[in-house]
Protein backbone atom coordinates (compact mmCIF):
# COMPACT_ATOMS: atom_id res chain seq x y z
CA UNK A 1 0.00 0.00 0.00
CA UNK A 2 1.31 3.19 -0.55
CA UNK A 3 0.32 6.74 0.02
CA UNK A 4 0.53 10.28 -1.72
CA UNK A 5 1.46 11.22 -5.20
CA UNK A 6 5.25 10.57 -6.52
CA UNK A 7 7.49 13.21 -7.96
CA UNK A 8 6.41 12.38 -11.76
CA UNK A 9 4.93 15.43 -13.26
CA UNK A 10 4.05 15.22 -16.97
CA UNK A 11 1.61 12.77 -18.67
CA UNK A 12 4.05 11.45 -20.46
CA UNK A 13 6.41 10.69 -17.56
CA UNK A 14 3.77 8.82 -16.42
CA UNK A 15 4.20 6.57 -19.26
CA UNK A 16 0.86 7.48 -21.23
CA UNK A 17 0.85 7.08 -24.79
CA UNK A 18 1.89 10.17 -27.13
CA UNK A 19 -1.13 9.93 -29.42
CA UNK A 20 -3.19 10.22 -25.35
CA UNK A 21 -1.05 12.83 -24.03
CA UNK A 22 -1.56 15.05 -27.27
CA UNK A 23 -5.12 14.16 -26.97
CA UNK A 24 -5.55 15.63 -22.98
CA UNK A 25 -3.52 19.03 -24.43
CA UNK A 26 -5.92 19.68 -27.24
CA UNK A 27 -8.74 19.53 -24.34
CA UNK A 28 -6.50 21.96 -22.49
CA UNK A 29 -5.14 19.11 -19.70
CA UNK A 30 -1.61 19.98 -19.49
CA UNK A 31 -0.54 18.47 -16.28
CA UNK A 32 -1.76 15.51 -13.99
CA UNK A 33 -3.53 16.19 -10.82
CA UNK A 34 -2.14 14.27 -7.69
CA UNK A 35 -4.83 11.49 -7.82
CA UNK A 36 -3.55 10.93 -11.13
CA UNK A 37 0.43 10.95 -10.43
CA UNK A 38 -0.38 8.37 -8.23
CA UNK A 39 -2.46 6.22 -9.74
CA UNK A 40 -1.57 5.84 -13.43
CA UNK A 41 2.27 4.64 -12.95
CA UNK A 42 0.75 0.98 -11.12
CA UNK A 43 -2.07 1.12 -12.84
CA UNK A 44 0.07 1.14 -15.94
CA UNK A 45 2.37 -1.94 -14.44
CA UNK A 46 -0.98 -4.05 -14.34
CA UNK A 47 -1.39 -3.35 -10.47
CA UNK A 48 -4.80 -3.63 -9.28
CA UNK A 49 -5.85 -0.27 -7.46
CA UNK A 50 -8.18 1.31 -4.66
CA UNK A 51 -8.40 4.92 -5.19
CA UNK A 52 -9.89 7.62 -3.28
CA UNK A 53 -9.57 11.12 -3.82
CA UNK A 54 -11.66 14.19 -3.00
CA UNK A 55 -14.37 15.12 -5.60
CA UNK A 56 -13.79 16.55 -8.06
CA UNK A 57 -10.09 15.55 -8.14
CA UNK A 58 -9.67 13.95 -11.36
CA UNK A 59 -10.40 10.56 -10.32
CA UNK A 60 -12.20 9.83 -14.22
CA UNK A 61 -8.82 10.26 -15.65
CA UNK A 62 -6.88 8.06 -12.82
CA UNK A 63 -8.74 5.02 -14.12
CA UNK A 64 -9.56 6.42 -17.52
CA UNK A 65 -5.82 6.67 -18.75
CA UNK A 66 -4.24 4.00 -17.94
CA UNK A 67 -7.10 1.82 -19.21
CA UNK A 68 -7.05 3.49 -22.25
CA UNK A 69 -3.09 3.19 -22.50
CA UNK A 70 -3.73 -0.58 -21.67
CA UNK A 71 -5.74 -1.30 -24.11
CA UNK A 72 -3.96 0.47 -27.33
CA UNK A 73 -2.75 -1.41 -30.31
CA UNK A 74 -5.74 -4.20 -30.57
CA UNK A 75 -9.58 -4.18 -31.16
CA UNK A 76 -12.64 -5.75 -29.44
CA UNK A 77 -14.15 -8.63 -31.02
CA UNK A 78 -18.02 -8.77 -31.47
CA UNK A 79 -19.69 -8.62 -28.76
CA UNK A 80 -16.37 -8.59 -26.45
CA UNK A 81 -15.25 -5.68 -25.07
CA UNK A 82 -12.31 -5.32 -23.56
CA UNK A 83 -12.80 -3.21 -20.95
CA UNK A 84 -15.72 -2.09 -18.59
CA UNK A 85 -16.10 0.88 -16.39
CA UNK A 86 -19.49 0.07 -14.15
CA UNK A 87 -21.12 2.83 -12.86
CA UNK A 88 -24.35 3.79 -10.49
CA UNK A 89 -26.24 6.11 -13.00
CA UNK A 90 -26.98 7.09 -16.43
CA UNK A 91 -25.94 10.20 -15.91
CA UNK A 92 -22.78 9.45 -14.76
CA UNK A 93 -21.81 7.26 -17.42
CA UNK A 94 -22.81 9.45 -19.82
CA UNK A 95 -20.20 11.91 -18.61
CA UNK A 96 -17.45 8.98 -18.46
CA UNK A 97 -18.11 8.31 -21.74
CA UNK A 98 -17.93 12.36 -22.78
CA UNK A 99 -14.35 12.50 -20.61
CA UNK A 100 -12.70 9.29 -22.12
CA UNK A 101 -14.24 7.97 -25.25
CA UNK A 102 -12.82 11.59 -26.90
CA UNK A 103 -9.46 10.26 -25.76
CA UNK A 104 -9.87 6.51 -26.62
CA UNK A 105 -10.49 8.01 -29.96
CA UNK A 106 -7.30 8.78 -30.48
CA UNK A 107 -5.60 5.42 -30.08
CA UNK A 108 -7.86 4.07 -32.00
CA UNK A 109 -10.67 2.58 -29.50
CA UNK A 110 -14.23 2.47 -29.49
CA UNK A 111 -16.31 3.39 -26.29
CA UNK A 112 -19.88 2.81 -25.98
CA UNK A 113 -22.33 3.35 -23.43
CA UNK A 114 -24.67 0.89 -22.19
CA UNK A 115 -27.64 2.31 -19.56
CA UNK A 116 -31.50 2.02 -19.21
CA UNK A 117 -33.53 4.74 -20.53
CA UNK A 118 -31.46 4.62 -24.16
CA UNK A 119 -32.41 2.71 -27.12
CA UNK A 120 -31.27 -0.84 -26.42
CA UNK A 121 -31.06 -1.49 -30.10
CA UNK A 122 -28.15 1.09 -30.86
CA UNK A 123 -26.49 -0.60 -27.54
CA UNK A 124 -26.85 -3.87 -29.57
CA UNK A 125 -25.47 -2.38 -33.23
CA UNK A 126 -22.99 -1.24 -31.61
CA UNK A 127 -21.32 -3.71 -29.33
CA UNK A 128 -21.85 -6.20 -33.14
CA UNK A 129 -19.57 -3.94 -34.18
CA UNK A 130 -17.37 -4.26 -32.10
CA UNK A 131 -16.76 -2.37 -28.38
CA UNK A 132 -13.31 -1.48 -26.48
CA UNK A 133 -14.07 0.41 -23.23
CA UNK A 134 -18.14 -0.83 -22.66
CA UNK A 135 -19.08 1.93 -19.77
CA UNK A 136 -22.25 0.83 -18.17
CA UNK A 137 -25.07 0.65 -15.12
CA UNK A 138 -24.73 -2.57 -14.06
CA UNK A 139 -28.93 -3.41 -14.77
CA UNK A 140 -28.85 -3.08 -18.70
CA UNK A 141 -25.44 -4.41 -18.60
CA UNK A 142 -26.86 -7.89 -17.21
CA UNK A 143 -29.99 -7.68 -19.31
CA UNK A 144 -27.33 -7.44 -22.72
CA UNK A 145 -25.40 -10.62 -21.38
CA UNK A 146 -29.14 -12.39 -21.12
CA UNK A 147 -29.96 -11.56 -24.69
CA UNK A 148 -26.56 -13.08 -25.57
CA UNK A 149 -25.48 -9.63 -26.78
CA UNK A 150 -22.43 -8.96 -24.94
CA UNK A 151 -19.87 -11.19 -23.63
CA UNK A 152 -17.57 -10.22 -20.67
CA UNK A 153 -15.04 -13.28 -20.86
CA UNK A 154 -12.56 -10.63 -23.38
CA UNK A 155 -12.59 -7.87 -20.33
CA UNK A 156 -8.94 -7.49 -19.41
CA UNK A 157 -9.47 -3.99 -17.18
CA UNK A 158 -12.77 -3.29 -14.94
CA UNK A 159 -13.38 0.03 -13.09
CA UNK A 160 -15.66 0.42 -10.67
CA UNK A 161 -16.77 4.21 -10.07
CA UNK A 162 -18.47 5.22 -7.34
CA UNK A 163 -18.33 1.53 -5.87
CA UNK A 164 -19.12 2.30 -2.12
CA UNK A 165 -22.28 3.60 -3.70
CA UNK A 166 -23.38 1.03 -6.30
CA UNK A 167 -23.06 -1.23 -2.86
CA UNK A 168 -25.15 1.10 -0.65
CA UNK A 169 -27.69 0.94 -4.02
CA UNK A 170 -28.38 -2.45 -3.25
CA UNK A 171 -25.84 -3.43 -6.90
CA UNK A 172 -23.60 -5.46 -4.98
CA UNK A 173 -25.17 -8.77 -5.36
CA UNK A 174 -25.51 -7.60 -9.47
CA UNK A 175 -22.38 -6.15 -9.63
CA UNK A 176 -20.97 -9.27 -8.20
CA UNK A 177 -22.25 -11.29 -10.53
CA UNK A 178 -20.97 -9.50 -13.25
CA UNK A 179 -18.01 -9.16 -11.79
CA UNK A 180 -17.93 -13.67 -11.58
CA UNK A 181 -18.34 -13.47 -15.38
CA UNK A 182 -14.80 -11.53 -16.11
CA UNK A 183 -11.32 -14.00 -15.80
CA UNK A 184 -10.35 -13.67 -12.97
CA UNK A 185 -6.52 -12.76 -13.63
CA UNK A 186 -7.70 -9.34 -15.33
CA UNK A 187 -7.34 -5.93 -13.64
CA UNK A 188 -9.85 -4.52 -11.59
CA UNK A 189 -9.52 -0.56 -10.75
CA UNK A 190 -11.95 0.52 -7.67
CA UNK A 191 -12.43 4.63 -7.62
CA UNK A 192 -14.47 6.54 -5.25
CA UNK A 193 -14.40 9.71 -3.18
CA UNK A 194 -15.52 7.37 -0.33
CA UNK A 195 -14.47 3.66 -0.01
CA UNK A 196 -16.56 1.82 2.81
CA UNK A 197 -19.25 -0.15 3.76
CA UNK A 198 -19.60 -3.66 1.50
CA UNK A 199 -17.04 -2.39 -0.89
CA UNK A 200 -14.37 -4.67 1.26
CA UNK A 201 -16.56 -7.25 0.62
CA UNK A 202 -15.72 -6.54 -2.96
CA UNK A 203 -11.85 -5.62 -2.78
CA UNK A 204 -11.27 -8.73 -0.89
CA UNK A 205 -13.07 -10.93 -3.42
CA UNK A 206 -12.27 -9.23 -6.77
CA UNK A 207 -8.96 -7.46 -6.57
CA UNK A 208 -5.78 -8.87 -6.34
CA UNK A 209 -3.30 -7.05 -4.01
CA UNK A 210 -4.26 -3.58 -4.35
CA UNK A 211 -1.99 -0.90 -4.02
CA UNK A 212 -4.28 1.84 -2.08
CA UNK A 213 -3.86 5.49 -3.38
CA UNK A 214 -5.65 7.84 -0.77
CA UNK A 215 -4.26 11.09 -1.50
CA UNK A 216 -6.28 12.41 1.25
CA UNK A 217 -7.78 11.50 4.97
CA UNK A 218 -11.28 10.12 4.98
CA UNK A 219 -12.77 12.81 5.88
CA UNK A 220 -10.46 15.68 4.64
CA UNK A 221 -12.25 19.03 3.63
CA UNK A 222 -11.91 20.59 0.18
CA UNK A 223 -10.03 23.19 1.04
CA UNK A 224 -11.47 25.77 -1.65
CA UNK A 225 -14.74 24.74 -0.65
CA UNK A 226 -16.92 26.94 2.31
CA UNK A 227 -19.21 25.66 4.22
CA UNK A 228 -22.39 27.29 6.08
CA UNK A 229 -25.03 26.28 8.11
CA UNK A 230 -28.32 28.88 7.36
CA UNK A 231 -30.61 28.48 10.70
CA UNK A 232 -33.82 29.39 9.27
CA UNK A 233 -37.62 29.80 10.92
CA UNK A 234 -39.95 27.37 9.15
CA UNK A 235 -41.99 30.46 7.65
CA UNK A 236 -39.63 31.56 6.14
CA UNK A 237 -37.93 28.94 4.12
CA UNK A 238 -39.20 29.24 1.05
CA UNK A 239 -38.67 33.18 0.73
CA UNK A 240 -35.29 32.21 1.42
CA UNK A 241 -34.95 29.41 -1.06
CA UNK A 242 -36.15 31.44 -3.61
CA UNK A 243 -33.68 34.14 -2.61
CA UNK A 244 -30.88 32.00 -3.46
CA UNK A 245 -32.54 30.58 -6.22
CA UNK A 246 -32.53 34.26 -7.89
CA UNK A 247 -28.68 34.79 -7.51
CA UNK A 248 -26.76 35.05 -10.39
CA UNK A 249 -24.19 31.71 -10.88
CA UNK A 250 -24.44 28.08 -11.01
CA UNK A 251 -26.65 26.79 -8.21
CA UNK A 252 -27.13 23.14 -7.55
CA UNK A 253 -30.19 22.30 -4.58
CA UNK A 254 -30.48 19.24 -3.49
CA UNK A 255 -34.02 17.74 -2.36
CA UNK A 256 -34.68 14.76 -0.66
CA UNK A 257 -37.55 12.99 -3.02
CA UNK A 258 -38.79 13.56 -6.34
CA UNK A 259 -41.72 15.19 -5.14
CA UNK A 260 -39.94 17.84 -3.44
CA UNK A 261 -38.02 18.45 -6.51
CA UNK A 262 -40.66 18.75 -8.81
CA UNK A 263 -42.96 20.88 -6.24
CA UNK A 264 -39.71 23.13 -5.46
CA UNK A 265 -39.60 23.57 -9.39
CA UNK A 266 -43.33 24.62 -9.64
CA UNK A 267 -42.55 27.26 -6.92
CA UNK A 268 -39.70 28.86 -8.38
CA UNK A 269 -41.54 29.31 -11.90
CA UNK A 270 -44.05 30.91 -10.05
CA UNK A 271 -42.32 33.40 -8.83
CA UNK A 272 -40.04 34.05 -11.90
CA UNK A 273 -37.11 31.85 -11.27
CA UNK A 274 -36.81 28.62 -14.16
CA UNK A 275 -35.21 25.92 -12.56
CA UNK A 276 -34.42 22.42 -13.71
CA UNK A 277 -35.62 19.33 -12.11
CA UNK A 278 -33.70 15.73 -12.22
CA UNK A 279 -34.63 13.10 -10.57
CA UNK A 280 -35.17 9.07 -11.38
CA UNK A 281 -38.94 9.74 -11.80
CA UNK A 282 -38.50 11.40 -15.11
CA UNK A 283 -37.87 10.23 -18.43
CA UNK A 284 -34.08 9.84 -19.63
CA UNK A 285 -34.87 12.24 -22.47
CA UNK A 286 -35.51 14.62 -19.64
CA UNK A 287 -33.15 14.12 -17.91
CA UNK A 288 -30.66 14.54 -20.32
CA UNK A 289 -32.32 17.46 -21.67
CA UNK A 290 -32.71 18.76 -17.86
CA UNK A 291 -28.53 18.44 -17.56
CA UNK A 292 -27.58 19.96 -20.47
CA UNK A 293 -29.51 22.76 -20.15
CA UNK A 294 -28.13 23.16 -16.69
CA UNK A 295 -24.01 22.57 -18.46
CA UNK A 296 -25.15 25.10 -21.26
CA UNK A 297 -26.40 27.49 -18.79
CA UNK A 298 -29.62 27.90 -20.12
CA UNK A 299 -31.09 27.32 -16.63
CA UNK A 300 -28.85 28.74 -13.16
CA UNK A 301 -30.69 26.40 -10.99
CA UNK A 302 -30.45 22.67 -11.06
CA UNK A 303 -32.94 20.82 -8.62
CA UNK A 304 -31.82 17.24 -8.00
CA UNK A 305 -32.24 14.41 -5.41
CA UNK A 306 -29.12 11.99 -4.87
CA UNK A 307 -29.27 11.10 -8.62
CA UNK A 308 -27.13 14.34 -9.12
CA UNK A 309 -24.52 13.56 -5.93
CA UNK A 310 -22.61 10.92 -7.49
CA UNK A 311 -19.72 11.90 -10.10
CA UNK A 312 -21.37 14.66 -12.00
CA UNK A 313 -19.32 17.35 -12.93
CA UNK A 314 -20.78 20.53 -14.55
CA UNK A 315 -18.20 23.49 -14.77
CA UNK A 316 -18.79 26.38 -12.53
CA UNK A 317 -21.28 25.59 -10.19
CA UNK A 318 -20.29 28.17 -7.37
CA UNK A 319 -22.95 27.40 -4.75
CA UNK A 320 -24.64 23.70 -3.42
CA UNK A 321 -27.77 24.38 -1.14
CA UNK A 322 -28.67 21.35 0.86
CA UNK A 323 -32.96 22.05 0.89
CA UNK A 324 -33.20 19.25 2.94
CA UNK A 325 -29.92 17.80 4.13
CA UNK A 326 -28.31 14.55 3.16
CA UNK A 327 -28.76 11.31 4.76
CA UNK A 328 -25.71 10.91 6.29
CA UNK A 329 -22.12 12.58 6.00
CA UNK A 330 -20.86 10.41 3.16
CA UNK A 331 -23.87 12.01 0.95
CA UNK A 332 -22.93 15.53 2.15
CA UNK A 333 -19.92 15.37 1.54
CA UNK A 334 -20.59 13.95 -2.83
CA UNK A 335 -23.30 16.47 -3.11
CA UNK A 336 -21.16 19.17 -1.56
CA UNK A 337 -18.50 17.87 -4.20
CA UNK A 338 -20.47 19.13 -6.67
CA UNK A 339 -19.08 22.41 -6.69
CA UNK A 340 -15.45 23.50 -5.78
CA UNK A 341 -13.87 21.12 -8.08
CA UNK A 342 -10.69 20.43 -9.71
CA UNK A 343 -9.21 23.41 -7.48
CA UNK A 344 -11.78 26.10 -7.95
CA UNK A 345 -13.88 27.46 -5.24
CA UNK A 346 -17.31 26.67 -3.91
CA UNK A 347 -19.94 27.15 -1.23
CA UNK A 348 -22.61 24.58 0.23
CA UNK A 349 -25.33 25.97 2.39
CA UNK A 350 -27.15 23.54 4.49
CA UNK A 351 -30.62 24.88 5.50
CA UNK A 352 -31.68 24.01 8.80
CA UNK A 353 -34.64 24.77 11.44
CA UNK A 354 -33.28 25.32 14.58
CA UNK A 355 -34.19 21.78 15.70
CA UNK A 356 -31.85 20.51 13.40
CA UNK A 357 -28.85 22.06 14.12
CA UNK A 358 -26.93 19.15 16.46
CA UNK A 359 -27.51 16.52 14.38
CA UNK A 360 -27.11 18.26 11.19
CA UNK A 361 -23.57 19.58 12.45
CA UNK A 362 -22.74 15.78 13.92
CA UNK A 363 -23.36 14.76 10.83
CA UNK A 364 -21.00 17.82 9.39
CA UNK A 365 -18.11 16.93 11.93
CA UNK A 366 -17.96 13.10 10.45
CA UNK A 367 -18.00 14.76 7.52
CA UNK A 368 -14.65 16.43 8.42
CA UNK A 369 -16.48 19.70 7.73
CA UNK A 370 -16.96 22.93 9.93
CA UNK A 371 -19.54 24.93 8.79
CA UNK A 372 -20.21 28.85 9.76
CA UNK A 373 -23.70 29.34 11.46
CA UNK A 374 -25.97 32.03 10.88
CA UNK A 375 -29.14 32.38 11.77
CA UNK A 376 -30.87 34.04 8.14
CA UNK A 377 -33.78 35.50 6.74
CA UNK A 378 -34.97 36.84 3.44
CA UNK A 379 -33.18 39.54 1.94
CA UNK A 380 -30.93 39.79 5.21
CA UNK A 381 -27.06 40.30 4.99
CA UNK A 382 -25.40 37.66 5.66
CA UNK A 383 -27.70 35.39 3.06
CA UNK A 384 -26.84 37.87 0.03
CA UNK A 385 -22.85 38.24 1.27
CA UNK A 386 -22.40 34.71 0.77
CA UNK A 387 -24.86 33.17 -1.25
CA UNK A 388 -25.65 36.62 -3.39
CA UNK A 389 -28.59 35.95 -3.15
CA UNK A 390 -31.22 38.62 -4.73
CA UNK A 391 -34.99 38.84 -4.87
CA UNK A 392 -36.40 36.74 -8.22
CA UNK A 393 -38.44 38.94 -10.57
CA UNK A 394 -41.66 37.23 -9.21
CA UNK A 395 -42.88 36.92 -13.02
CA UNK A 396 -43.91 33.51 -13.40
CA UNK A 397 -41.65 31.68 -15.71
CA UNK A 398 -44.47 29.35 -18.28
CA UNK A 399 -43.98 25.32 -17.38
CA UNK A 400 -41.57 23.67 -20.29
CA UNK A 401 -43.15 20.69 -22.05
CA UNK A 402 -41.28 17.29 -21.10
CA UNK A 403 -39.28 16.30 -24.16
CA UNK A 404 -40.83 13.40 -25.71
CA UNK A 405 -38.92 9.86 -25.94
CA UNK A 406 -37.73 9.08 -29.30
CA UNK A 407 -39.44 7.13 -31.69
CA UNK A 408 -38.42 3.71 -31.61
CA UNK A 409 -37.88 0.96 -33.92
CA UNK A 410 -39.03 -2.53 -33.41
CA UNK A 411 -37.62 -4.10 -30.04
CA UNK A 412 -34.25 -6.49 -30.23
CA UNK A 413 -35.78 -9.51 -28.66
CA UNK A 414 -39.72 -9.30 -28.74
CA UNK A 415 -42.23 -7.63 -26.22
CA UNK A 416 -41.07 -6.31 -22.83
CA UNK A 417 -42.47 -3.73 -20.23
CA UNK A 418 -42.72 0.08 -21.25
CA UNK A 419 -42.10 2.39 -18.51
CA UNK A 420 -44.76 5.71 -18.37
CA UNK A 421 -43.61 7.86 -20.85
CA UNK A 422 -42.98 5.03 -23.14
CA UNK A 423 -39.41 4.00 -22.71
CA UNK A 424 -37.95 0.40 -21.93
CA UNK A 425 -36.03 -0.39 -18.66
CA UNK A 426 -33.70 -3.28 -18.75
CA UNK A 427 -34.05 -5.11 -15.44
CA UNK A 428 -31.91 -3.34 -12.74
CA UNK A 429 -32.51 -0.18 -13.31
CA UNK A 430 -35.15 2.04 -11.69
CA UNK A 431 -38.40 2.47 -13.28
CA UNK A 432 -40.76 5.40 -12.15
CA UNK A 433 -42.29 3.87 -8.77
CA UNK A 434 -38.38 3.24 -8.00
CA UNK A 435 -38.79 -0.68 -8.25
CA UNK A 436 -37.09 -3.11 -11.24
CA UNK A 437 -39.30 -4.13 -13.83
CA UNK A 438 -37.48 -7.64 -13.53
CA UNK A 439 -40.00 -8.04 -10.71
CA UNK A 440 -42.92 -7.93 -13.07
CA UNK A 441 -41.64 -10.61 -15.02
CA UNK A 442 -39.76 -12.91 -12.28
CA UNK A 443 -42.65 -12.17 -10.01
CA UNK A 444 -40.85 -11.85 -7.03
CA UNK A 445 -39.86 -8.68 -4.67
CA UNK A 446 -37.15 -6.96 -6.30
CA UNK A 447 -35.82 -6.97 -2.67
CA UNK A 448 -35.43 -10.70 -2.77
CA UNK A 449 -33.72 -10.77 -5.76
CA UNK A 450 -31.31 -7.58 -5.42
CA UNK A 451 -30.94 -6.13 -2.32
CA UNK A 452 -33.10 -3.20 -0.80
CA UNK A 453 -35.73 -1.70 -3.59
CA UNK A 454 -35.61 1.85 -2.33
CA UNK A 455 -31.88 2.32 -3.01
CA UNK A 456 -32.16 2.42 -7.35
CA UNK A 457 -30.36 4.41 -9.77
CA UNK A 458 -28.76 6.92 -7.41
CA UNK A 459 -31.24 8.18 -4.99
CA UNK A 460 -33.85 6.62 -2.66
CA UNK A 461 -37.60 6.25 -3.01
CA UNK A 462 -39.78 8.91 -1.56
CA UNK A 463 -40.02 6.74 1.33
CA UNK A 464 -36.54 6.72 2.52
CA UNK A 465 -36.11 7.95 6.05
CA UNK A 466 -31.93 9.43 6.74
CA UNK A 467 -29.52 7.19 7.98
CA UNK A 468 -29.49 8.22 11.33
CA UNK A 469 -25.84 9.52 12.26
CA UNK A 470 -24.14 7.80 15.18
CA UNK A 471 -24.19 9.95 18.20
CA UNK A 472 -20.76 11.41 19.01
CA UNK A 473 -21.45 13.30 22.31
CA UNK A 474 -24.30 15.55 22.82
CA UNK A 475 -27.58 15.25 25.44
CA UNK A 476 -28.17 11.63 26.36
CA UNK A 477 -30.87 9.96 23.74
CA UNK A 478 -34.30 11.16 23.87
CA UNK A 479 -33.92 14.44 25.59
CA UNK A 480 -34.34 16.64 22.18
CA UNK A 481 -37.43 18.25 22.83
CA UNK A 482 -40.14 17.70 19.82
CA UNK A 483 -38.75 14.42 18.65
CA UNK A 484 -36.92 11.68 19.05
CA UNK A 485 -33.39 11.99 19.41
CA UNK A 486 -30.80 12.12 16.76
CA UNK A 487 -32.92 11.85 14.13
CA UNK A 488 -33.91 14.39 11.86
CA UNK A 489 -37.47 15.44 11.34
CA UNK A 490 -37.83 15.74 7.71
CA UNK A 491 -41.91 15.61 7.81
CA UNK A 492 -41.57 19.18 8.70
CA UNK A 493 -39.10 19.85 6.06
CA UNK A 494 -41.42 19.65 3.67
CA UNK A 495 -41.82 22.74 1.25
CA UNK A 496 -44.98 24.73 2.95
CA UNK A 497 -48.31 24.63 0.88
CA UNK A 498 -48.15 28.48 0.08
CA UNK A 499 -45.20 29.10 -2.77
CA UNK A 500 -41.98 31.10 -2.47
CA UNK A 501 -43.25 34.69 -2.80
N1 LIG B 1 -4.99 16.93 -14.91
C1 LIG B 1 -6.04 17.71 -15.07
N2 LIG B 1 -5.91 18.98 -15.49
C2 LIG B 1 -6.99 19.79 -15.63
N3 LIG B 1 -8.25 19.40 -15.39
C3 LIG B 1 -8.45 18.13 -14.99
C4 LIG B 1 -7.37 17.23 -14.80
N4 LIG B 1 -7.88 16.05 -14.38
C5 LIG B 1 -9.21 16.21 -14.30
N5 LIG B 1 -9.56 17.45 -14.66
C6 LIG B 1 -10.91 18.01 -14.66
O1 LIG B 1 -11.36 18.08 -13.32
C7 LIG B 1 -12.77 17.90 -13.27
C8 LIG B 1 -13.13 16.90 -12.19
O2 LIG B 1 -12.65 15.62 -12.54
P1 LIG B 1 -13.45 14.28 -12.21
O3 LIG B 1 -14.86 14.39 -12.62
O4 LIG B 1 -12.65 13.16 -12.75
O5 LIG B 1 -13.39 14.30 -10.61
P2 LIG B 1 -13.67 13.09 -9.59
O6 LIG B 1 -12.47 12.97 -8.74
O7 LIG B 1 -14.10 11.89 -10.34
O8 LIG B 1 -14.85 13.69 -8.71
P3 LIG B 1 -16.11 12.91 -8.03
O9 LIG B 1 -15.60 12.31 -6.75
O10 LIG B 1 -17.10 14.01 -7.78
O11 LIG B 1 -16.57 11.90 -9.00
C9 LIG B 1 -13.20 17.50 -14.67
O12 LIG B 1 -13.75 18.61 -15.34
C10 LIG B 1 -11.91 17.09 -15.34
O13 LIG B 1 -11.92 17.33 -16.75
MG1 LIG C 1 -15.81 10.76 -10.46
Amino acid sequence: MTDGPSTLSTFAELGLPTPLVSALERRGITAPFPIQVACVPDAIAGRDVLGRGQTGSGKTLAFGLPLLAGLAGEQAAPTRPRALILVPTRELAMQVQDALGPLGRSLGLHTKIVVGGMSMSKQIQALRRGVDVLVATPGRLTDLIERGECSLADVRITVLDEADHMCDLGFLPAVSRLLDQIPGDGQRLLFSATLDGDVDKLVRRYLHDPVTHSIAPAAAPVETMDHHLFIVDRADKQDVIAEVAGREGRTIMFVRTKHGVDALAKKLARVGVRAGALHGGKTQAARTRTLAEFREGKVGVLIATDVAARGIHVDDVSLVVHVDPAADHKDYLHRAGRTARAGERGTVATLVAHNEVRNTERMMRRAGVRALRSKVTAGDDALVRITGAQPPSGIPVPPEPEPRAPRRGPRPGGRRDRRPGGRFEGRGEARQDGRFDGEHRSGRPAERREGRPEHRDGERRDTHRPRREPRSGGAPGGSRPGGRAGAVRHDDRRPRPEAAR
